[in-house]
């Protein structure tokens, strides 16, 4: 069970090197919002929920922690969300909203690892 667990972590990494890694890339280039942040977003957010849950048996996950998380992953989610569509029609993005979703991936990592 442990090392499905160190798995699912694994794999919620993925999803944030892909959101993370796709928008460094943005942030030296052009600042659009592009679909592999919303596919890292999906891919973190997927692992993420498998390891809210209490597994194994003698894990206890912090939920407020966990809370905390899921709200600043929503909050991505709606940025993204609100920057594809807004682009598909203007063509471009406000710096505001592209600047945030890079600021809020940080903060979840943050979160993740400074808060024990
Ligand atoms: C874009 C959003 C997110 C990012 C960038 C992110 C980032 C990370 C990172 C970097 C870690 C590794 C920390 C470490 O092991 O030291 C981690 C672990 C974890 N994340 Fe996330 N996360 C996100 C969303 C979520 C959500 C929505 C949940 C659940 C509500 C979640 C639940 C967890 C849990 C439970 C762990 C700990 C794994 C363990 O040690 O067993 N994450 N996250």
């Amino acid at each position: 069970m442990e090392i499905l667990r160190h798995a699912v972590v694994l794999v919620h990494l993925v999803g944030f090197a892909v959101l993370f890694g796709a928008w460094v890339v943005e942030a030296v280039g052009q600042r659009r919002i592009t679909r592999l942040m919303t596919w890292g977003m999906v891919i973190a957010a997927v692992a993420g929920l498998a390891l809210a849950a209490p597994w194994p048996a003698d894990f206890t996950p912090n939920y407020t922690k966990l809370g905390v998380k899921l709200v600043v992953l929503l909050a991505i989610g709606a940025l993204l969300g609100i920057g594809t569509g807004r682009q598909r029609k203007t063509g471009t993005v406000a710096p505001a909203l592209f600047w945030l979703v890079g600021i809020l991936t940080l903060t979840n990592a943050a979160l993740a690892v400074l808060w024990r």
